[in-house]
């Protein structure tokens, strides 16, 4: 009988590619099978997010009631950033874990179940030259990590604290991984980093300085490869070359998460993003000019220190001149170690509370245009999930989660799909030819 896994994903999709990972090299050492009940697990991971608080509050009661209902004997680790983060004091606080294993370093999982009470959580530990045993949660696309870390260093943001410095993997490995994927059924391949267009500025060893654009067009050389995303990019390293080369490759999707944070000039300066109001819109003119079909997606943080009503309303005015495909608002967070947990200037949370609710009321009506006029368009999409209403969907080109009538033998397949009817999260079509 093989031991059994259930392993909690929380967070970004480096996370999911990191859980990915973990499960790849368990499974090289010995058999593993996933199951979704905790109660029967030999193994029982957590790979944790700290980018905001309550998550870090959740952690400790969730672990409090896995270790009440777990089988006897079965271990339990905390993976990821709060990992990183923490370090021992995790097992200070819950003694019964066994392991704690930072974002940085989870290429060591094999070796810390076996060592009770091991802490790695190195920051400085470079795993861009690792070759990742593989496993797959979805046959159709594949995450692929194309750097670790991040060398920015937002005012904000933990992430450089947890994740540690920024080093590009090497393209051949890129490509490679690509070709492997592609030949195992996938036509999709998402490559993920903290920062993408920041891409090929340091490698561990000697490579080619290839940069991000360069990369897009190795990888989408690949024969058989029909789709390719990424995120997130850098709107400072936004160059006219990158936007030009999303806009003409057909092989990129035409969706692209664009990370605002603020729509004021003056608290943009303040968290660091090295970016203007000014510079962005004209980022976002571009890409809308040469891509009319692209969906953007953003996140913006409100109640940033110092943030007055003035400053919000520049949030608002970016939020209203770009009309977001979709946005991820949330209020700001004081994260240890980072520079803004130092300022005094903090915004009083109801302020902030109401600043969230206006800007998000907003979005909704936004996203309700968005959906409404998609009404009747044709869309292709890229089948992946059997749903048991009779009904299976997938993504179009730009983002749009899609849903028709049909049955398995659409799984895996891109077809062109007209919309016939649009609700908030998703649209619903019926197939052409
Ligand atoms: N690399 C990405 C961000 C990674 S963190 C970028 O370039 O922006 C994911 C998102 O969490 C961020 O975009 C930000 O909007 C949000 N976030 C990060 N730190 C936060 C904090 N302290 N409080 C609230 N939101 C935060
Ligand atoms: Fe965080 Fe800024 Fe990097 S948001 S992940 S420090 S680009």
């Amino acid at each position: 009988m093989p031991k059994k896994l259930f392993i909690e994903t929380l967070g970004c999709q480096m996370n999911v590619r990191d859980s990915e990972h973990m499960i790849a090299e368990l499974n090289a050492k010995e058999p593993y099978e996933l199951t979704t009940d905790s109660t029967e697990a030999d193994l029982i991971i957590i790979n944790t997010c700290s980018v905001r608080e309550r998550p870090v509050h959740k952690l400790f009661s969730e672990l409090g009631l896995f270790n009440k209902k777990k089988k006897e004997g079965a271990k339990i680790g905390v993976a990821g950033c709060t990992a990183s983060h923490l370090g021992k004091d995790i097992i200070k606080r819950a003694p019964y874990v066994n392991f704690v294993l930072g974002a940085r370093n989870v290429s060591k999982i094999a070796e810390v179940v076996e060592k009770d009470k091991s802490v790695e959580i190195d920051i400085n530990y470079d795993e861009s030259d690792f070759a990742f045993k593989d496993f797959r949660s979805s046959p159709y696309k594949a995450f692929i990590n194309i750097s670790i870390g991040c060398d920015k260093s937002c005012t904000f943001c933990i992430v450089p604290k947890t994740r540690g410095d920024e080093i590009s993997i090497p393209a051949e490995l890129i490509v490679n991984e690509v070709k492997k994927s592609v030949a195992n059924g996938a036509k999709e391949v998402f490559l993920l980093g903290q920062n993408v267009n920041n891409y090929g500025r340091r490698f561990s060893g000697e490579h080619d300085k290839v940069n991000f654009t360069e990369l897009l067009r190795m990888v989408s050389k690949v024969d058989g490869l029909e789709r390719v995303r990424f995120t997130s990019p850098h709107p400072l390293h936004m160059d006219d070359e990158f936007i030009e080369e999303f806009a003409t490759n057909d092989k990129i999707c035409k969706s692209m998460h664009v990370p605002l944070q603020s729509g004021s000039t003056e608290i943009l300066k303040e968290m660091k993003r090295g970016y203007t109001q000014e510079w962005f819109l004209n980022r976002i003119e571009k890409l809308r000019a040469m891509s009319p079909e692209v969906s953007i997606s953003t996140d913006i943080i409100v109640g940033f220190p110092g943030e007055s009503d003035a400053d919000f309303e520049e949030s608002m005015k970016v939020a209203k001149a770009v009309k977001f495909e979709q946005m991820f608002s949330f209020k700001y967070s004081p994260r240890p170690h980072t520079e803004a947990a130092e300022y005094t200037n903090v915004i009083d949370s109801e302020v902030a509370s109401e600043r969230l609710l206006r800007l998000q009321t907003f979005q909704d009506g936004v996203v309700d245009e968005v959906m409404r006029v998609q009404v009747g368009k044709t869309h292709e999409v890229y089948f992946e999930l059997l749903r048991s209403d009779g009904f299976i969907s997938g993504r179009s080109d730009n983002n749009f989660l899609v849903k028709v009538e049909g049955s398995e033998e659409l799984l895996g397949e891109i077809r062109k799909v007209r919309i016939t009817d649009a609700a908030r999260m998703s649209l619903t079509g019926e197939l052409l030819a």
